[in-house]
C-alpha cells in the first residue's frame, strides 16, 4: 500500500463506523469511494440510492449505467477515475440532503480530494455542484445547473466541470445526449 491508499484507508474505516449525522440509522452500509488512487479525474456525486445503499458501491444501479456508457463515450473506465458522493450515507426515500449533513459528512469529501489531488473535479448534480463551486471561491459563477452544467471553471490548481446528475438521463435520450456533449467538453479539458 503507498501513502494514498494508507490515508484513503483511514478514512474508510471512520466512515464505517461513523455516526456524525442521523443518517447512520437508516443507512444500510455507507458508500465511500471507488476508483484510482492516482486519479486526475473525481466524480462527485450527492448521496448512495437503493442500490448503492446494499453494495456501498458508488454508481452501480441505473445512474451508473448512465455515468459507464458516459465514460465509455470518452474512452475512460471506472478504474481510470475516482468516483464518490457529498454523503456517504443514503438519505431515506433518496430525499435531498439537508444542509447539517453536508457539514457533517463534507469534511470527508475534503480529506478524499486532498489525498488523491485530481487535476478536474466533476460534480454530477446540483448539490455537489454548489458545494465544490464554494469551496474553490466560485460562489459568484454559481447558476442553476441549467445555466453552467459543461462550463470549465479554471481555479488556481484545479478545474471544476459541473455536469448534471447522470440520473437525469435515465429514460430520456435528449439528456444524454446533452451530458455526452458536457463528456466531450471534458475530454478536450485533459
Ligand atoms: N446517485 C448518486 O448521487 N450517487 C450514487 O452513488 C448513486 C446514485
Ligand atoms: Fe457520517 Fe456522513 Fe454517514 Fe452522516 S452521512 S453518518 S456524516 S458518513
Amino acid at each position: 500500500m503507498n501513502e494514498r491508499d494508507i490515508e484513503l484507508k483511514k478514512i474508510r474505516d471512520e466512515v464505517l463506523k461513523c455516526r456524525k449525522c442521523l443518517l447512520y440509522k437508516t443507512r444500510t452500509l455507507p458508500v465511500i469511494g471507488q476508483g484510482n488512487h492516482q486519479a486526475k479525474i473525481m466524480f462527485i456525486g450527492e448521496a448512495p440510492g437503493y442500490n448503492e445503499d446494499k453494495t456501498g458501491r458508488p454508481f452501480c444501479g441505473k445512474a451508473g449505467a448512465v455515468l459507464d456508457e458516459l465514460l465509455k463515450s470518452i474512452n475512460l473506465k471506472r478504474e481510470d477515475v475516482y468516483i464518490t458522493n457529498l454523503l456517504k450515507c443514503r438519505p431515506p426515500n433518496n430525499r435531498d440532503p439537508e444542509e447539517k449533513e453536508i457539514k457533517a459528512c463534507s469534511p470527508y469529501l475534503e480529506r478524499q480530494i486532498e489525498i488523491i489531488k485530481p487535476k478536474i473535479i466533476c460534480t454530477l448534480g446540483r448539490y455537489s455542484m454548489a458545494y465544490i463551486m464554494k469551496k474553490y471561491g466560485l460562489e459568484n459563477e454559481l447558476q442553476s445547473i441549467s445555466k453552467i452544467h459543461g462550463k470549465v471553471f479554471q481555479t488556481k490548481d484545479i478545474k471544476i466541470i459541473p455536469l448534471y446528475h447522470p440520473a437525469v438521463a435515465v429514460y430520456n435520450q435528449n439528456m444524454i445526449k446533452i451530458l455526452k456533449s458536457d463528456f466531450n467538453i471534458l475530454n478536450k479539458s485533459l
